[in-house]
């Protein structure tokens, strides 16, 4: 058995990845993206399972076709890495499966979005169809910030900025949940509490454990199959605690950083991360 992970930068994850293969006796190897030139139909990467890591989602994306059509199991799947990696594909995911989540609207013009902003009530936020870090997120308050900031985007934006992804805001209490999924099994969730509404950890948010109750697994459980087709695999769901409401799924991400949440959670994450890419590797065999 020899697993091979793809990277573009080894971050602490990484690193801890490595080091958990190695603690179970499982040799890696390290695919630098960098270096892949690929013939294509003739690529045979010398490894039987591949762990995406790569810190590009349009490298990983690529990547995990190459190593799909060369017949080697990825985590995730290419079918589950693009769903997560573009937020509408995930909002449409979740619907079918009637996940709950905020209600979103999808629009297609400055008008449309105006328009979809007022239908919604303020405040709501906007959202890169395709971005993570908290980077680029508006909370909108008024008529004028909204045209304010539809205009910049459609006059400073690239073509991904010209598709707008708008949501309700929920006033959820000066937190979020971030759950950590492997198959389809919520193994850890951390709070992450912030004075600024948006609450990444890469903007600040300050990480404690949170309990995976019985409601926070299933609502994991289910949000995990909806995105991977039933497969499940190795994500970190963002969930917001509404009033009234309880948890709706506010996003889920497909190579999560987890260095924040070892020790706050008492899980060892890198170590089940890495049991679980054993597992699969196996049931292909
Ligand atoms: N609809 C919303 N209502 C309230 N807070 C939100 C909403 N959407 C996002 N946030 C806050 O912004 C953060 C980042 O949003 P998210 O959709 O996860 O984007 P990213 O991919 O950049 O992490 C969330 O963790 C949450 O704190
Ligand atoms: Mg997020």
């Amino acid at each position: 058995m020899n697993v091979g992970i793809l990277f573009s930068r080894v971050r602490v994850e990484e690193k801890l990845l490595l080091e958990a293969f190695e603690g179970l006796g499982v040799p890696t190897t390290r695919i630098d993206e960098r270096e892949i030139a690929a013939r294509v139909g003739a690529y045979r990467p010398e490894v039987d399972v591949l762990l995406e890591r790569s810190i590009s989602a349009t490298a990983g994306l690529v990547a995990l076709q190459l190593f799909e059509a060369a017949g080697i199991p990825t985590i995730n799947t290419y079918h589950t890495s693009a769903v997560c990696a573009d937020k509408i594909r995930t909002t449409l995911a979740l619907s079918r499966a009637g996940v709950p989540q905020p209600q979103t609207e999808i629009a297609f013009s400055p008008e449309a979005a105006l328009e979809a902003i007022e239908r919604l009530g303020y405040p709501v936020v906007l959202k890169p169809p395709i971005g993570s870090w908290g980077r680029l997120l508006a909370r909108i308050h008024d008529r004028d910030a909204a045209e304010a900031i539809i205009e910049h985007k459609e006059v400073l934006g690239g073509i991904n900025h010209h598709i707008y992804y708008v949501q309700e805001y929920i006033q959820k209490p000066g937190r979020d949940i971030r759950a950590f999924v492997v198959g389809t099994t919520c193994i850890a969730a951390i709070y992450r509490q912030s004075p600024h509404w948006i609450t990444n950890t890469a903007r600040g948010g300050q990480a404690s454990n949170c309990p995976v109750t019985d409601e926070l697994a299933e609502l994991c459980r289910r949000a995990a199959l909806a995105v991977s087709d039933g497969a499940g695999g190795i994500l970190a769901i963002d969930v917001l605690e509404a009033p009234g409401r309880g948890l709706l799924v506010c996003e889920v991400n497909h190579t999560m950083e987890f260095r924040n949440s070892i020790a706050p959670t008492g899980v060892d994450i890198p170590r089940r991360m890495a049991e679980y890419v054993l597992s699969v590797a196996e049931m292909a065999r």
